[in-house]
């Protein structure tokens, strides 16, 4: 259940429909990745002005940082239509085809885990997004005949939280790259006080700041864990959050100070309980602790690099000092 809460499992419907009621739809609404904001800001005007479809852009980070909201603000800002899709949906050339038969001049298409397009399917996107135009085969056998395709001009948005695992020619062909990074507290406070101001709930600014500060610099993990502490303080006929309350619902979430589940403990005590630290393979964290490759790849070890505790070797992950002082075990037992 708490992995569910704090990361990045698929959305429910019900879940879909309340992010989308927190998505800000402007440029100046979208809180934080300021550096990264303002570049685009330059972009867009610079599009709009000489009425040409922005540059393929390509947002890349860990999940929950926002980077289909920002997709959507950007085609706001642009006053274009935005046609959402991703990688894996798009099994075949036809239904890229189609896809981009749809658009409007000028349009935006955005292909989310744009790292797990079928192969065929990549080939095909250069021409459409340095030429726009796509060439395909018509018939089979004796009767096969190349079609060419000419494409209305658009601009793609392409998001992945593995930018590694993109070809280099799809990289290429993206004029913006442009990193996600977490979030710092304040800025996740803002984002908590924006929610809570949707939700129309109060919150003490002490309980917003407590609750940034333990939301894995996520926004989504910030909105989610306010709806959870939104339920405890109904639950007790509170009014108002404060930061006690937020205390109390996170440690009965298993949420501890530094933000960290269940997953990132089990990670962690694996690794040093029984690797006195590391380095230790990946394969061997996941296989210890029952979670994918993948889920620890993109979801919880980036967050650990961030706070300092694992670091990244050639031979494995390694448990810093940061870490056996987060869990009170004491370092000097690590055997060298
Ligand atoms: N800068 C921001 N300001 C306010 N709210 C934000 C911001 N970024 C994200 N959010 C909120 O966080 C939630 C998750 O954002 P979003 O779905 O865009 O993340 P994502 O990076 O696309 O995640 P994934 O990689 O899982 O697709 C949304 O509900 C959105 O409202
Ligand atoms: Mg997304």
């Amino acid at each position: 259940m708490d992995d569910e809460i704090l990361n990045n499992q698929p959305l429910d419907a019900g879940e879909e429909s309340i992010e989308k009621s927190l998505r800000p739809n402007r440029l100046d609404q979208y809180i934080g990745q300021q550096a990264l904001k303002e570049r685009l800001a330059v972009y867009i005007q610079a599009a709009l002005q000489r009425e040409e479809p922005l540059d393929h852009v390509l947002l890349y980070g860990p999940p929950g940082l926002g980077k289909t909201t920002l997709a959507m603000v950007i085609a706001n800002e642009l006053g274009v239509n935005i046609r959402t899709t991703t990688g894996p949906a798009i099994e075949k050339s036809g239904d890229l085809l189609a896809l981009l038969n749809e658009l409007t001049p000028g349009d935006v298409l955005f292909i989310d885990e744009i790292h797990r397009m079928p192969r065929a399917v990549e080939e095909m996107l250069y021409s459409a997004m340095e030429d726009y135009y796509v060439d395909i085969i018509v018939g089979e056998g004796q009767v096969a005949r190349p079609v060419h395709f000419p494409l209305p001009p658009f601009t793609l948005i392409g998001a992945t939280t593995r930018a590694g695992m993109l070809s280099q020619p799809l990289r290429d062909r993206f004029g913006i790259v442009e990193h996600m990074n977490y979030y710092n507290a304040r800025e996740l406070t803002d984002i908590v006080q924006r929610s809570a101001d949707i939700f129309d709930t109060e919150i003490q600014s002490a309980g917003a700041f407590e609750l940034a500060r333990r939301s894995r610099g996520t926004p989504r993990v910030a909105n989610r864990l306010l709806r959870r502490v939104r339920d405890f303080a109904m639950n007790r006929q509170q009014n108002l959050i404060d930061d006690q309350l937020v205390d109390y619902a996170l440690q009965l979430l298993e949420v501890d100070v530094a933000g960290l589940d269940q997953v990132d403990h089990k990670i962690l005590h694996t690794m040093i309980d029984y690797y006195q630290g590391g380095p230790v393979g990946v394969n061997t964290i996941a296989a210890n602790i029952g979670e994918e490759v993948e889920t620890i790849e993109s979801m919880y070890e980036p967050y650990l690099l961030q706070i300092g505790f694992l670091q990244r070797t050639p031979r494995g992950r390694v448990a810093t000092q940061a870490a056996y002082e987060h869990l009170q075990i004491p370092f000097e037992n690590k055997e060298h």
